[in-house]
């Protein structure tokens, strides 16, 4: 008997379920395994559909993680391990083994392993920054370091994994180069030489630029398009371009989203969304250390209302729907984290931005997703 996921945890909750206000926070539990439909069986032929896995994960730590990840996606990303500060700390002390577990963790289930990412302003240890005598380091030592950690970690994990993040966020969202630490000591040809010395250090593995609200903000679309044409001049390699995805409700919206398939892809590129998240939370200042978020902020501590899921369910579906109009533009979409509780997004509040809830159960919006991937339904828009 095919397990109706609904129909069970319905039956089990109506004894044990709470109802208020049209809420429903149901207590049945169903074991990963008897969730039915696969995100990776239902995606187009070719397709990666990937998770950002955190380190319990990828250690094999939270082993219910471990199986839903197996089960449902072929793509993996580490969310931290594999940033400059997680495996090169200090100068030239080199760590890698947690980096070899997430390796492996792909390698051993047939997945495409992905590489997040090498050079990005943020999460890189102050050293790489530091010149001789206090002062900033100068080009020819900046390059250096570069070159000497890309060498060592794409050279570690040549022909294992499949692509990598070569450059994150170099782009404000007025288009232009972000005054990025790189910059500030390579110059504007930063970019061209990291994506030089990721082929140098594995011909064989993709190559991509990653950033945000490409979809939101049409002049930092073309930055991004100006910096892939400015590669392809230089005749460098470069494969993919990622919308990191992290989208809210109601932006971007489809129309935005589809224009920005469209005109990514125009640069002969194929696109991929990297990171894909629903922040369902109002923008609020960095909460400092300890300090509580207003209950106005923080709105679902107790789960989401219907209302609230079923527009989440909507989103998604709307999203993978013009996702399946691109089918042949697009090669990966990866969710950025596992389930609800392991996302980013929460920073000290609850939020519930992915498919998964707390307790790694598929909620409305899993159910409309895999709908969608198998044409059952159409988008809403
Ligand atoms: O490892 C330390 C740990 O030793 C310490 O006890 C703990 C307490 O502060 O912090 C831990 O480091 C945290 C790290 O995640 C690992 O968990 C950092 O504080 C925290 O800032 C860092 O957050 C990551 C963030 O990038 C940093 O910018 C998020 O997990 C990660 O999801 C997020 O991912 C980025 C992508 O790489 C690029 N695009 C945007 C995306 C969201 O910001």
């Amino acid at each position: 008997m095919r397990i109706d996921r609904r129909g069970f945890a319905k039956s089990l909750s109506v004894a044990a379920g709470v109802m208020a206000a049209g809420r429903w926070t149901t207590v049945a539990t169903l074991p990963v395994a008897a969730q039915t439909a696969a995100l990776k069986d239902l995606v187009p032929k070719g397709w990666l559909i990937g998770v950002a896995l955190n380190q319990r994960q990828s250690d094999g730590t939270d082993t219910v993680a471990v199986e839903l990840v197996t089960r449902q996606f072929n793509s993996i990303t580490p969310e931290n391990l594999l940033k400059f500060e997680s495996v090169q700390r200090q100068p030239g002390a080199f760590t890698f083994e947690p980096q070899d577990r997430y390796v492996a963790f792909g390698a051993d289930r047939g997945m495409a392993v992905i590489g997040h990412t090498l050079v990005w302003h943020s999460q890189t240890p102050a050293w790489v920054w530091a010149g001789a005598g206090g002062g900033p380091a100068d080009r020819a030592t900046l390059l250096e370091r570069m070159q000497t950690h890309i060498a060592t970690v794409v050279g570690r994990y040549k022909g294992r994994i499949r692509g990598w993040d070569v450059v994150n966020e170099a782009l404000n969202d007025d288009g232009t180069l972000r005054d990025s630490p790189w910059r500030r000591g390579i110059g504007d040809d930063y970019i061209a030489k990291a994506f030089e010395f990721a082929r140098q250090a594995d011909p064989g593995a993709e190559l991509y630029y990653n950033d945000f609200n490409l979809a939101t903000r049409p002049a930092k679309r073309a930055g991004a398009i100006r910096i892939i044409r400015d590669l392809q001049q230089r005749g460098l390699r470069i494969d993919a371009v990622g919308e990191q995805g992290h989208w809210r409700l109601e932006s971007p919206t489809t129309t935005e989203i589809d224009q920005t398939i469209t005109e990514l892809r125009a640069t002969g590129l194929k696109v991929m969304i990297t990171e894909l998240d629903v922040n369902l939370l109002p923008a609020v200042e960095r909460l400092a250390a300890g300090q509580a978020p207003s209950p106005a902020s923080n709105p679902f501590v107790n789960g989401l209302p219907d209302d609230v899921q079923q527009a989440l369910a909507r989103r998604y579906a709307d999203a993978f729907g013009v996702f399946l109009r691109h089918r042949d533009d697009i090669t990966r979409v990866t969710f950025w984290g596992v389930s609800d509780g392991d996302s980013w997004l929460n920073r000290g509040r609850v939020n519930h931005p992915l498919l998964w809830d707390r307790q790694r159960q598929p909620k409305p919006a899993f159910d409309e997703v895999t709908r969608v991937l198998a044409g059952k339904t159409t988008s809403s828009r």
